[in-house]
């Protein structure tokens, strides 16, 4: 497919956390080509995500990444409709670097620059038609489980986000991380935990489940981990450590289970239309908390759509997906756009909000440069409990000397990725 002028795919950047990843999608959504470098072995050594060094790798890679996936799309410039970079939430440094190598590819070219909200691309994926035939139609339910970010949203349409609730200290992927290093495996961590957890036995320990069957659908993960740790303090065999894993993916599993469930029926009385449950973010993957998930959803009469792991965490793909969307609405943004470290789904909203939920494909607020919300301070998404003030380019304070990896699982300042 290409639109009247020829233009026939958008080329999609993703900068915002520890993932350089470029995309080309067609206009129909159709993934021509992808990449993602994963910036692991780079920050390994520190326990988590150093922004200055995933900025650096980020501005060491892209250009190669860019021309890898054009070239393989068999694209030229000429061929864009658009390009496509997140511009937030995210470390600050990341953010700059993807926002600006797109911003001069759209100049150079002159085509349309699309901003794009990491967490919206997060929520968009759903939509993409190679995943679910074109199904996934507004309002439904996301459940964002990442590193950084653990949000249950109300999906109503391009730029029209709720949020219903979310974690009230760490994210589950962080939860996932913390726990994994008192346990001794490596960072990340929640790949590592659930391997563990195979050899484990789910029920040694009754371990906290925080907030089970509380009003509402936020979580809470820092008492489970002060449990582990407690724990942990006391010595471990090997086959206790295994237990250990087992019991708190279990106690995971359980929350996350019944905060679904209440959400899917907060979504329910406000669109008893809503059928599809949607999951995103590095924790998706879990393939304990996807059965969990699943048969949670058919309970209530859900659909679960669990996109594959590549596309559920950090990738190009969505943010290309996401560009799509918006200028099928006419949704292109200015070269004033800033990059923003954080940017809530609620100020993607603006008056559109007002609107009945099925017409959000017509009509959307525009994310640009005039976009009068606020952008710091506002993000309901908190950071953790343990050390919850942000790092970023703009916020040169060192830090603590007893604290010297930021953005991993015992560092709360993930405001990357969601
Ligand atoms: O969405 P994501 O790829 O990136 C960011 O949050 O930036 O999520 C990464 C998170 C990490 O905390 C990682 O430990 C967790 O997802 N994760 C998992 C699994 N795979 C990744 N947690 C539990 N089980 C997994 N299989
Ligand atoms: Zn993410």
């Amino acid at each position: 497919m290409a639109d009247r002028s020829g233009k026939r795919a958008v080329l999609g950047i993703e900068t915002s956390c520890d993932e350089t990843a470029a995309a080309v999608l067609d206009l129909h959504g159709t993934i021509l080509a992808e990449t993602v470098i994963s910036q692991f072995a780079d920050h390994a050594p520190f326990g988590g995500v150093v922004p200055e060094i995933a900025a650096r790798v980020h501005l060491r890679y892209l250009p190669s990444q860019v021309a890898h996936v054009m070239a393989q799309a068999g694209i030229g410039m000429q061929d864009l409709a658009g390009v496509a970079a997140t511009t937030g939430p995210g470390l600050i440094g990341g953010l700059i670097v993807g926002c600006q190598f797109a911003k001069g590819l759209a100049l150079a070219a002159d085509i349309p620059f699309l901003s794009i909200n990491h967490l919206e691309a997060h929520a968009l994926t759903a939509r993409l038609p190679s995943l679910t035939g074109g199904t996934a139609d507004f309002p439904y339910l996301l459940l964002l489980l990442s590193g950084g970010h653990s949000q249950c949203i109300t999906v109503r349409g391009v730029g029209r986000h709720e949020r219903l609730g979310g974690t009230v200290d760490d994210a589950v992927g962080e939860a996932f991380d913390k726990v994994a290093k008192l346990l001794g495996l490596g960072w990340p961590g929640g790949p590592a935990l659930e391997r563990l957890a195979q050899s484990g036995d789910p029920n040694a320990y009754p371990l906290p489940r925080p907030m089970l069957r509380r009003p509402g659908c936020d979580f809470s993960f820092s008492g489970l981990k002060t449990a582990v740790a407690h724990l942990v303090a006391a010595g471990l065999t090997d086959q206790a450590r295994a237990d250990l894993a087992a019991s708190f993916q279990h106690a995971v599993t359980d929350v996350l289970a019944d905060r679904a469930t209440h959400a899917m029926r907060m979504i329910r009385e406000r669109h008893p239309q809503a059928d599809l449950l949607v999951i995103a973010g590095g924790v998706a993957a879990n393939t304990a908390i996807r059965s969990a998930l699943s048969q949670a959803a058919e309970r209530q009469g859900f659909r679960l759509l669990a996109p594959p792991g590549r596309l559920c965490s950090d990738n190009a793909v969505m943010v290309a997906w996401a560009g799509i969307e918006r200028l099928r609405l006419g949704l292109t943004d200015g070269m004033d756009v800033a990059p923003r470290p954080r940017w809530p789904l609620s100020d993607l909203a603006g008056p559109s909000l007002a609107m009945p939920a099925r017409d959000a494909a017509t009509r959307a607020a525009p994310h640009s440069g005039d976009d009068p919300a606020p952008h710091s301070g506002d993000d309901p998404a908190p950071h953790g409990g343990d050390n919850p003030a942000p790092r970023s380019g703009d916020d040169p304070a060192p830090r603590s000397g007893d604290d010297p990896a930021p953005h991993s699982g015992d560092d709360a300042q993930r405001v990357g990725a969601g």
